[in-house]
């Protein structure tokens, strides 16, 4: 019998992780069966013990669960400790192990894929909340000269920021708190949207003139559309743009990797899911 996995959510009828497990499954050759799991939104704890007792190896998390995943394991990775989150469980032997993968997935996209180089560059992180938390660490990893965050609550992107101040990193790093409107006058290399704003179809109330030139704007989220921050970045003057959907998959990548012990190539991958 196929090694089984899910991604556990709710809503999780649009996820494309079982997509992108299947093609990583046929590329390796790994003997992996990848599904969907809706949980009620009380009843995430019960979901996962069902699913570990009849034989499951590991769960991806998505929303709501992300939180409730960090507090159910065992053992908690230091990524998921920074993020305060979890998007990864695993199974094998008695204890459960928790990860945060979106971090790393954020950073495979943004280096190896997009080509971009973060060291010593000026990073604006748009949203203070959970999908915002999940990367500031791994982002401050790569010792960024400015890593400003801003968020509409300025007092939840202060918090961020105290929250990583005493981090490995943070000594090359400038990091600071905004609301929107101090913003002015400032000029990014690199800003990634984490804010759910592109879900509700708004943009962040940016001013004009932030994108530097041969910026890259990066939204988390992905569509077959530009996102309404994307389409605003290009008439803002950023020079390149990029969704999620490169993390999505290098997130998926890392997960497989910890399960599996064998890291799948993504960029066929990123291609089939943009072909659909
Ligand atoms: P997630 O886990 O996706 O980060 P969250 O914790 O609810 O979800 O946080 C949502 C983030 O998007 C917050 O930073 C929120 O800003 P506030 O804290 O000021 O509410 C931000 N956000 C949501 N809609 C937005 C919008 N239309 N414009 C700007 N920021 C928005």
């Amino acid at each position: 019998m196929s090694d089984r996995y899910a991604v556990i959510g709710n809503p999780i009828a649009h996820s494309k992780s079982p997509q992108i497990h299947a093609a990583f499954a046929r590329q390796t050759g790994q003997d992996v069966e990848y599904s969907r799991l809706l949980a009620p939104v009380d009843g995430f704890r019960a979901a996962v013990v069902e699913f570990r007792g009849s034989g499951g190896r590991g769960l991806n998390v998505t929303l709501p669960f992300k939180l409730e995943a960090f507090d159910l394991a065992d053992d908690v990775s230091a990524r998921a400790k920074d993020a305060r989150a979890a998007n990864f469980l695993s199974f094998d032997g008695a204890r459960i192990r928790a990860d945060n993968t979106d971090g790393a997935g954020l950073i495979a996209d943004l280096t190896a894929n997009l080509g971009v180089a973060l060291e010593s560059r000026r990073v604006l992180l748009l949203g203070a909340g959970g999908a915002a938390q999940g990367v500031l660490g791994p982002l401050l990893g790569c010792q960024p000269a400015i890593l400003a965050i801003a968020n509409r609550s300025v007092d939840k992107a202060l918090r961020l920021a105290e929250s990583v101040r005493h981090q490995p990193g943070a000594a090359h790093t400038v990091v600071s708190a905004h609301g929107y409107p101090e913003l002015a006058g400032h000029h990014f290399d690199l800003v990634i949207n984490a804010t759910s704003s592109s879900l509700q179809g708004e943009v962040p109330p940016l001013p004009d003139g932030i994108f530097a030139p041969g910026s890259l704007a990066y939204d988390m989220m992905y569509a077959k559309e530009p996102t309404p921050f994307l389409a605003f970045a290009l008439t803002q003057g950023a020079a390149r743009i990029a969704d999620g959907l490169g993390m999505l998959v290098e997130q998926a990548a890392e997960s497989f990797f910890l399960w599996r012990g064998v890291r799948p190539g993504t960029a066929s991958v990123i291609d089939l899911l943009r072909s659909l």
